[in-house]
């Protein structure tokens, strides 16, 4: 009796402070899962087939130690580009390719935390695949057993939709489409280190203000970007054509918008 008393004092505290990394998930589909409010999406399936190790294989522990080992060295890593980080571990056919991005207007301590916080819930959930992605509000950081540098990946997809409901669905449409082109055509001509752009604009008959983002893996040339998101802003009708909010995220790329600002530093933005 005493002890299990002893267990709710001490182990509840404990759980409570771990919750973060136990995120609770809400959608169980095959597309991914995020957290409550978003905070996290993570997908740890390939064009729709799930690639899980052989656990017999002594193959799949060294690829698994390889990936601890990537994905935990660069969050602290000095040296590195704090906002882009792209590198690879092991040797075939264990080699693990990691990239990381934050979102262009994050700050690089900030940006070291998001990698922090994110490898343990990707690992958490997609460590025993051999490819993984997890979208955070600020950084996306994914691996894979194939080169993924310079090359355009728009599977997985993941859609997230805001609460709020609009009612001119079609007037914020007439806004919103020209903002995220004129953005995507900046974001595509940025360079290796930050293909990124943000904008806003408002909805004339209601004066309610699009605030918009899109942002490029880096490492992708002009055109794939731009292809990238072109493919994301024709899916907004889908993902969340009828709301005031809502983000497409790929690997490659990703596309958010709300009715209120979102980025930290508007300073920032190039
Ligand atoms: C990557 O992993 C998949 C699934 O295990 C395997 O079929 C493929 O050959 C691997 N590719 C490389 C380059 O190791
Ligand atoms: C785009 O990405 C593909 C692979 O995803 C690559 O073959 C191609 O060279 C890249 N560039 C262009 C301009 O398509
Ligand atoms: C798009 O860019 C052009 C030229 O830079 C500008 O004239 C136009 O107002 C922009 N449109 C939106 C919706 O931001
Ligand atoms: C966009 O935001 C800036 C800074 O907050 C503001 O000055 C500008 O008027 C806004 N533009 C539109 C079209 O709402
Ligand atoms: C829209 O916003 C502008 C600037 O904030 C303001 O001057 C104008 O009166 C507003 N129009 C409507 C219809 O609310």
């Amino acid at each position: 009796m005493g002890s299990s008393r002893l267990l709710i004092f001490f182990v509840l505290p404990i759980l409570l402070v771990l919750a973060p990394l136990a995120p609770t998930i809400v959608g169980h589909h095959t597309r991914g899962a995020c957290t409550g409010k978003a905070d996290y999406c993570w997908s740890c399936v390939d064009n729709g087939g799930m690639q899980t190790f052989n656990h017999a294989s002594n193959n799949g522990g060294i690829y698994r130690q390889n990936l601890n080992t990537l994905l935990s060295s660069f969050p602290s890593d000095p040296k590195i580009n704090p906002i882009f980080y792209s590198s690879s571990l092991g040797q075939a056919p264990d080699t693990v390719n990691a990239i990381a991005v934050c979102r262009g207007d994050v700050a690089p301590e900030d940006c070291r935390t998001c990698f922090k916080n994110s490898v343990p819930i990707l690992l958490q959930y997609c460590a025993d695949q051999k490819k993984g992605i997890i979208w955070a509000e600020r950084c996306t950081v994914r691996y894979s057993n194939i080169s993924i540098s310079g090359v355009l990946k728009d599977e997985p997809v993941k859609f997230v939709d805001s609460p709020n409901e609009i009612s001119n669905a079609e007037e914020y449409k007439q806004v919103r489409d020209p903002l995220f082109e004129n953005l995507s055509e900046k974001a595509a001509a940025g360079d290796s280190v930050l293909k990124f752009a943000a904008g806003n604009a408002s909805v004339p008959v209601t004066n309610e203000t699009i605030y918009a983002t899109v942002q490029c893996s880096p490492d992708l040339d002009k055109q794939n970007c731009s292809d990238c998101l072109k493919e994301s802003i024709s899916e907004i009708p889908e993902c969340c054509g009828r709301k005031g909010g809502g983000r497409v995220l790929r690997p490659s790329c990703y596309l958010r918008f709300e009715s209120n600002p979102f980025l930290e530093s508007l300073e920032q933005i190039p």
